[in-house]
């Protein structure tokens, strides 16, 4: 017997979600288990930089099908990957749609499989931020809208899920697989070229990364925000890999603080050794609170939420807000030596693949 399941990956923090996943699903198929995949990309990432880098760099097989959506409004994406999906499902159904993350194709897939009685299974379901104003916050509320199976990294997550009405028998926590990919690469992480070039050493530079609309969107805005950055460094320099979006503002913009290096996205294994050897990292994103929290790496998060509040609470990574004011006092407490030292949670432990595989195995074969 073969139980097939979709996998969905469409944005570039997918990639290192889905990996431990499909490698698990590999050594059960090679060990005669029943499932087998069919991996769904859906083209919302297309750049080779933000997507085909990190296939081949984690091992990740190709997909088997690209839906190829490409970039557009929210509502536009959601609609073609919808479109693309049912077609799929419609010509060749699958017994689980299996969708990780918050991104709009995560949402997508999974509202279109269920509508068509497909179940669906959520990896790193039940995480909120409260905050509607994050396209994240309402793909991760519709998705588990129509999620029957929830894979969770934390407690917080198996709380949130409890308390709107989800049955004990549907939560599984089971670690996170983000980080199964980061623990399963420490030995290969390698310093990108420029590293050398600049002479950067190990604690002597700061990464930052910035995406978020609320951080990027505004050339006034980013522009302050950062000249608080490159002001609160201290002369240390900043790397800076580039998102797309924020390449489009930073265009815009007269100038910039002197010590910052913009670089390029940069794939999976330079971007880790980045960040293990930084004195710091100031981002926006929610993946990177999680590494620096497992790399021990302090973290200043541009935001005025997290949908991740372990990392706050047992991590590295502290909230900073959106006011570039804030930023001067707690780079001061970085660079005085004052940062807390933070452990990891609970089941981050590099297995989370393997029990979400042998789980499923449970509920399909
Ligand atoms: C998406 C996710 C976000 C995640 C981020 C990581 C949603 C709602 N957001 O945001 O959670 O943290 O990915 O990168 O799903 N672009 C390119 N090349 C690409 C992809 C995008 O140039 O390969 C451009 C697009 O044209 C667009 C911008 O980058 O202008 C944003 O892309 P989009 O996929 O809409 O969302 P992200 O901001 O990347």
């Amino acid at each position: 017997m073969s139980v097939l399941v979709d996998v969905i990956a469409g944005a570039r923090p997918n990639f290192m979600k889905i990996a431990p996943i499909l490698h698990a699903m590999q050594a059960r198929r090679e060990a005669g288990g029943p499932l087998r995949w069919r991996l769904v990309h859906t083209g919302q990432h297309y750049d080779p930089r933000m997507s085909g880098e990190f296939f081949a760099q984690l091992g990740i097989p190709a997909p088997d099908v690209n839906l190829e959506v490409g970039s557009g409004t929210q509502a536009e994406q959601t609609a073609g990957v919808m479109i693309g999906y049912e077609k799929l499902l419609l010509a060749q159904r699958s017994a689980c749609c299996l969708v990780v993350g918050d991104v709009t194709s995560t949402m997508a897939c999974a509202i279109t499989a269920q509508k068509l009685h497909v179940p669906v299974a959520h990896v790193e379901a039940g995480i909120r931020s409260g905050d509607w104003t994050m396209p994240e916050e309402i793909n991760r509320l519709a998705t588990d809208a129509v999620t029957n199976w929830f894979f969770t990294t934390s407690d917080h997550a198996n709380t949130n899920l409890q308390r709107s009405g989800v049955g004990e028998e549907r939560i599984f926590f089971v670690g996170n697989t983000m980080i199964d990919t980061l623990l399963a690469n420490m030995g290969r992480l390698r310093a990108p070229d420029f590293v050398q070039q600049h002479g950067l050493q190990p604690g002597g530079y700061v990464v930052t990364t910035l995406h978020r609309p609320a951080n990027v969107d505004s050339a006034d805005g980013f522009g302050r925000l950062l000249r608080a950055i490159g002001d609160g460094c201290r002369g240390l320099p900043v790397v800076f890999p580039v998102h797309p979006r924020t390449a489009k503002t930073l265009r815009e913009l007269p100038d910039f603080p002197a010590n910052l290096l913009l670089i390029d996205p940069q794939p999976y294994l330079e971007f880790n050794w980045l960040v293990k050897h930084a004195k710091g990292v100031i981002t926006d994103s929610g993946g990177i609170t999680e590494e620096t929290t497992v790399m021990g790496v302090p973290c200043l998060t541009l935001r005025d939420n997290t949908e991740r509040p372990e990392t706050v609470e047992l991590g590295t990574n502290e909230l900073i807000g959106t006011d570039p004011a804030k930023l001067g006092p707690a780079l001061a407490r970085l660079f005085d030596g004052q940062w807390k030292q933070g452990q990891v949670p609970p089941l981050w432990d590099g297995r989370t693949g393997e029990r979400i595989v042998a789980i499923l195995e449970r509920l399909l074969a």
